[in-house]
């Protein structure tokens, strides 16, 4: 087990009690460290960002998070997973996605979460670029080692997407949308995007790493690359209220965490067709597809179990898409 850093039992402290004042003397007793160490270790979360009440003779309440991601809150908000050496807060890394992969191969315990501030080499589906510059914007990745057939995990990305959206939806004021296979929309515009990138040994799914990328409160400016191509939008901007990333990440961890569990134990089945019906972007619509096997113009009908897309074309031949991205068309 990691011990939690000194930063982090004072948040601990404070957000035990939100509302009162949490005497500088108390948390040196807690921490068993003198009041001019707390006192230096108040200054340090401020600098990144923190702010405090403090008031002579009462002591310390914590009045606002840091904009950018926060190490000693989100271990402080999740312990466990922190003093497992679960939680990875990174500053800037290439992609979290490819540390998460590296630890994997390390032998570092899962479920595993790697978060960045930034990435410098940000990757999307289909070997685009997933620009990671803003500080204010959501990259992350989670590892496990699930230990099924490939079979059974097919599904498993669009039940995170599937997830993500419900719990965006639950977070308030927002009508998200999943765009089969791994689009997070919102009136025809990209919030957000999953990669799921996967190593299988003789039939087994050795370990998994899911990227997950949300446009939080910044909206990257991109090109207009091709016709699949959806203008991105931010949470802020669509919920129009300001969204504080650290409580969001911590929330979306748990949820991510949890949904992961109900899938491992065959427990999806049921919410995940509840889930389709409510977020499906697609269902319906004249949509033309891409992948490997080239292009398809039909109607979506619906999804296979394995998560294909089924789409009809003009004469009325069904076609199954298993990979590959989609685009709307004027019905
Ligand atoms: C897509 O829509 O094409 C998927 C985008 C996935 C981006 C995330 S950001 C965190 C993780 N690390 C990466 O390099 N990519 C994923």
């Amino acid at each position: 087990m990691n011990p939690l850093s000194k930063e982090t039992r004072i948040l601990q402290s404070l957000l035990e009690k939100p509302r009162e004042f949490v005497a500088g003397s108390v948390l040196a007793k807690e921490l068993d460290i003198t009041r001019v160490a707390i006192w230096t270790y108040m200054e340090k979360l401020r600098k990144e960002g923190f702010l405090f009440d403090a008031i002579r003779n009462r002591g310390y309440r914590l009045r606002k998070l840091p904009t950018q991601l926060s190490t000693a809150y989100l271990h402080a908000k999740l312990p466990q997973l922190a003093q497992k050496g679960g939680l990875h807060i990174l500053d800037e890394v290439d992609s979290t996605n490819s540390e998460a992969e590296r630890l994997i191969a390390q032998g570092v315990a899962t479920p595993l979460v790697v978060l960045a501030r930034r990435q410098t080499k940000g990757r999307g589906r289909l070997g685009r670029l997933w620009e990671s510059g803003s500080e204010e914007n959501f990259y992350g990745s989670f590892a496990f080692r699930p230990g099924l057939a490939p079979i059974r995990m097919q599904p498993f990305t669009l039940w995170m997407g599937l997830t993500v959206c419900r719990f965006l939806e639950e977070i308030g004021n927002l009508k998200p949308r999943l765009k089969w296979p791994n689009d997070i929309m919102f009136e025809g515009k990209k919030a957000g995007g999953i990669l799921t990138e996967a190593r299988v040994d003789s039939d087994v799914m050795r370990d998994l790493v899911l990227g997950l990328g949300l446009n939080v409160s910044h909206t990257p400016v991109l090109p207009n690359v091709d016709p699949y191509h959806y203008a991105p939008v931010s949470l802020a901007a669509v919920s129009g209220r300001e969204i504080s990333l650290n409580s969001f990440a911590v929330a979306l961890i748990e949820t991510l965490l949890e949904a992961y569990r109900v899938f491992h134990e065959d427990r999806f089945k049921e919410p995940f067709q509840r889930l389709w019906q409510r977020y499906d972007m697609l269902a319906g619509q004249m949509v033309e597809a891409r992948s490997g096997s080239g292009k398809v113009f039909g109607r979506v009908k619906g999804l296979r179990p394995d998560g294909a897309l089924l789409i009809e074309e003009s004469g009325g031949k069904e076609r199954a898409l298993v990979s590959g991205e989609v685009s709307l068309t004027p019905s």
